[in-house]
């Protein structure tokens, strides 16, 4: 691994960074039971384990100090009325933050405290996102046909807890209704 300081390129609007050590393809079948129709999940996973998003990493190493960065791309389509989104974590390490920049698409970032604090706000071009420590958070692509691309950075020791979000789900869920983009309470929060 380098040690000398290096620069990337994210060559839109292809968003494959220039230099990249690390691909994540994640599909329909990696968010069982995340979505919340389960009948309509498990049709559309019959039919195609349709890919929802990827990940580009820069790998660094994982240990304080250091800071980890990449590509997130969540692509468009819904299960029901529910908009393709990441599976979304805590931070195992709950103290540290994360850092997004917004380059392509629209979307929303689901955020929330093991405490039940919860927090949606929109993700849109050229904008930057702070996600404080403490705080969960899943990328939501609500673009009817655009991908939802973002840049990430987030201290190295971070580490990902997706088994807490796996088990009680985000408190907030983004949904279509009818055609308009609707923030509702998840009915299954914590149940
Ligand atoms: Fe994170």
């Amino acid at each position: 691994m380098f040690d000398a300081p290096f620069t990337f390129s994210i060559p839109l609007p292809l968003p494959i960074p220039s230099r990249q050590d690390n691909h994540i393809r994640r599909r329909l079948s990696s968010l069982k039971g995340q979505f919340l129709d389960t009948a309509e999940y498990k049709r559309m996973l019959a039919e195609e384990d349709r890919l929802v998003y990827e990940v580009y990493e820069i790998r660094r190493p994982k240990v304080a100090g250091e800071l980890l960065s990449g590509i997130s791309i969540v692509h468009p389509g819904k299960v029901g009325s529910e908009f393709f989104m990441t599976k979304g974590h805590f931070h195992t390490v709950l103290d540290t933050p994360e850092v997004y920049y917004i380059l392509k698409g629209e979307g929303f970032m689901v955020m929330e405290t093991p405490e039940g604090e919860a927090c949606v706000e929109p993700l849109l071009p050229n904008r930057v996102l702070y996600v404080p420590p403490r705080w969960a958070h899943r990328s939501v692509c609500t673009s009817r046909q655009d991908d939802l691309v973002t840049f990430f950075v987030y201290p190295g020791n971070a580490g990902h807890d997706y088994g807490t979000i796996e088990e009680q789900g985000f408190r907030k869920l983004v949904v279509d209704s009818g055609g308009r983009i609707e923030i509702i309470d998840n009915p299954r929060w914590k149940k």
